[in-house]
């Protein structure tokens, strides 16, 4: 199989090494290392620099074997070379991949072809928690019929290759908690039929592409990367229930676009990050949401009444921001929620409903605020005077959410006193999910039940049946595993465990 050669000296060092560190230390972390080299293998195998294949590439691979049809054969030269880019496979995952025969490969799974049903192809991959290390393939683009592609809790570094355009059916696209790295995968912003997409845990960095919020996307997971740009503008173009931005570095403003995701939206966490600005009066209109959460930014300015419309909230959380005024009794009342924390902000005031109360069904927390006397845990007056003595008027103070806008200085914006509004301490509200809670067991059992489809996010996020979804779903069920990602308490524990069932 020529696709792959990789017999060179280094990658014979490099499997010693890896060896010699499996017998030292039970460990499977990489070291930085060797995922630099892991990464430059990729490169170098890549035809060109962000890894497209050429259009005849598969004509090129000589295989005597016989297939049942040429897209099995196409199949079988992406997963053999996939299977050489593959550099510790510590649980054998991957062990029989080998013979014509793919969809017998654990983690492969095969359908009937949505556009000729007499065809068996392969559909969906799912190597959640099998902990790999390796790097994907240019020639993974050849797996064309491919609706799911689970790969989270791997090592695999590099960069998701160009040749991922040619994935046109690509439903679920999940590569959380693996080593990935650069900027934002566009090429996932050329799939159409996406649907899912969940980079969460990796190193992606850089912009955020306004394209994201234009894709017609249920969910979109970007949780813990380095992506440090301005939320681009055009994000109430998106019709995501879930978005979860939370632990990057964003900047800049909410954008006042937002208020048109109302009938979309259900849960937006952007904790910390270092947005500015006040929120946008257009939030109460989201009257679909059902959590919220922007704690550790250094949001500034008061929370307005319009808030109120939030009709379904259940978890708000604005705690570790440089919020001002009253919190207002609207939004204290309403029906649905559980727990609100204002916390750490410069609230010089809250509504009697507002206020703490012990065994109250609703949660309450006011600490570290500038609520005077009358409240435990409060601020100094010399701590909030800097801060309240100059309030933000939000009616006024244009939010510069993209570099483009005329920016009025952000001076405004922030508060000129030296109090940090930024966490000092290591934010705690997202447990960074350590790999071992993150990671699911690497050997689930094989028995796929209703149940554990039902817990999927593709059955939670379906919103129409239509033949091909239907045919996707079968597929789904199919796998031996499932990304089940607990949406409702995506904040602030946000997890991605594989369910065993
Ligand atoms: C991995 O699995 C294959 C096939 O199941 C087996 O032949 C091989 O010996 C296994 N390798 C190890 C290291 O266990
Ligand atoms: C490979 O392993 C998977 C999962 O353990 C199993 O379902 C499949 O039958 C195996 N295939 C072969 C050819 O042994
Ligand atoms: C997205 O929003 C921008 C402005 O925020 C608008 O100009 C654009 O037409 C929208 N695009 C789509 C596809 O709705
Ligand atoms: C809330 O979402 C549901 C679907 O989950 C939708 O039918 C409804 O119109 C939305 N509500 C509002 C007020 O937009
Ligand atoms: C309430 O919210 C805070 C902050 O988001 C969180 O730390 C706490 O665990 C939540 N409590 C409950 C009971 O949900």
């Amino acid at each position: 199989m020529e696709a792959s050669p990789l017999s060179s000296l280094p990658f014979l060092l490099l499997l010693l090494l890896l060896s010699a560190a499996g017998l030292l230390s039970l460990t499977s972390a990489l070291s930085d290392a060797e995922t630099v080299f892991i990464a430059r293998r990729q490169l170098l195998t890549f035809h060109e620099h962000s890894g497209d294949l050429p259009e005849d590439f598969e004509f090129g691979v000589q295989i005597d074997t016989p297939f049942p049809n040429q897209r099995l054969r196409r199949a079988y030269i992406a997963l053999q070379a996939w299977k050489h880019a593959i550099y510790s496979d510590p649980s054998n995952f991957t062990g029989n991949w080998s013979g014509a025969d793919v969809c017998s490969y654990a983690g492969v799974f095969c359908s009937p072809a949505l556009d000729d049903p007499s065809l068996t192809v392969v559909s969906g991959v799912d190597l959640n928690g099998a902990d790999i290390a390796g790097y994907l393939p240019a020639e993974l683009g050849l797996l064309t019929d491919l609706a799911l592609f689970h790969i989270n809790s791997n090592r695999f570094c590099g960069i998701i290759p160009k040749s991922f355009s040619r994935l046109v059916l690509m439903y679920e696209l999940d590569v959380s908690n693996n080593l990935f790295v650069g900027p934002f995968p566009v090429v996932v912003l050329g799939l159409p039929a996406l649907r899912y997409l969940d980079l969460r845990f990796n190193n992606f960095e850089g912009a955020l592409p306004p394209e994201l919020f234009d894709k017609e996307l249920d969910a979109i997971f970007l949780n813990d990367n380095r992506f440090s740009s301005y939320i681009p503008e055009n994000l109430g173009n998106s019709t995501a229930s879930v978005i979860v931005a939370a632990n990057n570095k964003l900047q800049g403003c909410i954008p006042t676009s937002v208020g048109k995701m109302t009938s979309t939206l259900n849960e937006l966490v952007l904790l910390n990050n270092e947005l500015t600005g006040c929120l946008p009066l257009e939030f109460g209109l989201l009257t679909n949401v059902t959590v919220f959460d922007a704690s550790f930014n250094a949001l500034t300015g008061v929370l307005a009444r319009s808030l109120a419309g939030l009709a379904k909230v259940e978890q708000l959380d604005v705690s570790h921001n440089v919020l001002t005024g009253v919190v207002p009794e609207g939004l204290c009342r309403l029906p649905r929620l559980a727990n609100f924390s204002f916390s750490y902000n410069y609230f010089k005031g809250e509504a009697e409903a507002c206020t703490p109360v012990p065994r109250s069904e609703v949660l309450f927390d006011d600490k570290s605020n500038c609520l005077g006397s009358s409240r435990p845990n409060q601020k100094s007056a010399k701590e909030c005077a800097p801060v309240i003595s100059r309030p933000v008027d939000c009616s006024r103070s244009k939010c510069s959410s993209s570099p483009s806008r005329s920016a009025p200085s952000p001076k405004p914006l922030t508060p000129s006193h030296k109090p940090s509004p930024k966490p000092i301490q290591p934010p705690k509200p997202t447990p960074k999910p350590s790999p071992k809670t993150v990671a699911p067991s690497p050997k689930p059992t094989p028995t796929p039940s209703p149940k554990a489809l039902a817990t999927t996010p593709t059955s939670e996020l379906l919103t129409t049946t239509t033949t091909t979804v239907a045919l996707l779903l079968s597929a789904a069920a199919r796998m031996m595993t499932s990304t089940t990602t607990h949406f409702a308490s995506s904040t602030p524990h946000l997890t991605t465990s594989s369910s065993t069932t």
